[in-house]
């Protein structure tokens, strides 16, 4: 069982960086082969809206926009299950994590062969202040592109600095029953 944890958060040793390490710790306990990446050390720029709005992302199911988009893409039919923690910014994903995400949707979501996420569980985690002002609005942007891509939505969660210690163990646990789940 592959999965791969991503990340969006500039911080190395903030609060995204924990949920990475529980959930690296919970699917590695539960026999998983974890691979991290983070998206702020990848360049992946925003997509273009190529043409009149469509570029190779609606027939092709690529991106014509040249970066490190391509090889991450290119990897995702390897894994087998997913997680995917952002910050939450302005109520919203990171940048790096909406860049992603608005490449990733614009490439699968019109696929008639499956998706590189079909059916495969995935589990979205949004990483808030101390406010957790938008934590629900980043959770529900992250639902809409899982709808989109065809991901089987394992789980949605969001975690505060108020939360952190009791959340944490739950992302550990939640990661451990997702590669069960697998
Ligand atoms: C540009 C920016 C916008 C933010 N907006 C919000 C917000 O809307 N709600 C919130 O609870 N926290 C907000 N925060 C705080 C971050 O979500 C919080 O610090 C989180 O822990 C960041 O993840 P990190 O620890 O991985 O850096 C914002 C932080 C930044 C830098």
């Amino acid at each position: 069982m592959n999965v791969l944890i991503i990340t969006a958060s500039p911080n190395v040793e903030g609060l995204t960086a924990a949920c990475s390490n529980a959930a690296k710790a919970g699917a590695e306990a539960a026999g998983a082969n974890v691979v991290t990446t983070n998206l702020n050390k990848l360049h992946i720029g925003n997509c273009q809206a190529c043409g009149n709005g469509w570029g190779t992302c609606r027939n092709e199911h690529k991106c014509q926009v040249q970066d490190d988009f391509q090889e991450l893409h290119a990897s995702l039919s390897g894994f087998d299950a997913f997680v995917m923690i952002t910050p939450v910014y302005w109520g919203d994903l990171s940048e790096s994590a909406k860049a992603f995400t608005d490449r990733a949707r614009r490439c699968e979501a019109l696929k008639q062969d499956k998706t590189v996420f079909e059916a495969k569980p995935f589990m979205a985690i949004a990483a808030a202040g101390g406010s957790g002002n938008g934590l629900v609005s980043c959770l529900a942007t992250m639902e809409r592109f899982l709808t989109h891509v065809k991901a089987d939505k394992f789980d949605l969660l969001g975690i505060t600095q108020k939360s952190r210690g009791y959340k944490l163990d739950t992302l550990y646990a939640a990661s451990k029953a997702m590669i069960s789940y697998a």
